[in-house]
């Protein structure tokens, strides 16, 4: 039997974007075993009920726990922002983090003039969470969010630097501009994907704020106060619900690592 260090972090999304967080793990937390699932078939979440998207979870993680994982990363705004609370109590016996709270903290970092901009699907910008957690944390905050359905499926396509993604963005990204905000939060794990875009459309004043980074640190200190920490690791596997070269062609330009996804039917779970 392997010990509990060496079993391996669980993280998921709706398709590519949870690939995205897959990235800073990586990066904090090389010698981490990670399993990583994308529901490549039932993508996108954002447009999605509640009750779907906390369905499709809990098989997922279902999924994920006969995989052995010690932990699970909900690489999903979607999930975090509607199904969190539900699936902490559903699944109390294993730890699972979320995106939110490490985006709020990494907009709290940065900004200055405590104007935030959102920018999510439309069931995370609707759940209003990252407004009531900024608010919570910071007086006087002023959050302008904004749902930008069309950048998921732009993402999961590969088309992520191109004249169609900017002058999606410039639609989207235009009231943003107008309320002076001095951060935006990629509320949803796909847009890290179209970042440049994004920043060529919101200008170099504007602190763009991916949770990644912060989500993989809470990671890292959870595992180390639990003793749970990998020194020997480092594989990566890939698992979707349809498959299709394109996970694997955007996985390799993410990750710059070369992965064959495997298909798995998630609806059995
Ligand atoms: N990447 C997910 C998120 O962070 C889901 C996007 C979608 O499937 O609509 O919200």
């Amino acid at each position: 039997m392997i010990s509990i260090d060496e079993r391996p972090i669980g993280i998921f999304d709706s398709g590519v974007g949870g690939l995205t967080v897959v990235k800073e793990v990586i990066n904090v937390l090389p010698k981490e075993n990670i399993i990583y699932f994308g529901d490549t078939a039932r993508v996108p979440y954002g447009s999605k009920s509640r009750e779907l998207v906390y369905k499709f979870s809990c098989q997922i993680i279902k999924f994920l726990k006969e995989k052995n994982v010690k932990a699970i990363i909900i690489a999903c705004n979607t999930v975090s922002s509607n199904c969190y609370e539900d699936l902490k109590k559903e699944f109390s016996d294993i730890p699972i983090i979320e995106v939110l709270k490490p985006g709020v903290t990494s907009a709290l970092k940065v900004t200055k003039n405590k104007k935030i901009g959102v920018i999510g699907t439309e069931a995370t910008i609707r759940s209003g969470q990252y407004e009531r957690k900024l608010k919570e944390v910071l007086e006087g905050v002023e959050v302008y969010s904004k749902p930008c359905p069309l950048f998921v499926p732009l993402a999961e396509e590969g088309v992520i630097d191109s004249k169609i993604t900017i002058d999606v963005a410039k639609i989207y990204l235009q009231d943003l501009i107008r309320y002076k905000i001095d951060s935006l939060i990629l509320g949803c794990t796909h847009y890290p994907l179209l970042k440049n875009s994004i920043k060529k459309v919101m200008g170099d004043n504007v602190n763009i704020v991916d949770p990644a980074f912060e989500t993989a640190i809470k990671m890292k200190k959870y595992l180390k106060d639990n003793n749970m920490y990998n020194i020997k690791g480092g594989n990566h596997k890939f698992y979707v619900s349809d498959k299709n070269d394109k996970f694997d062609f955007i996985c390799s330009l993410v990750l710059k690592e070369n992965h064959t996804a495997e298909e798995v039917s998630i609806e059995k779970y």
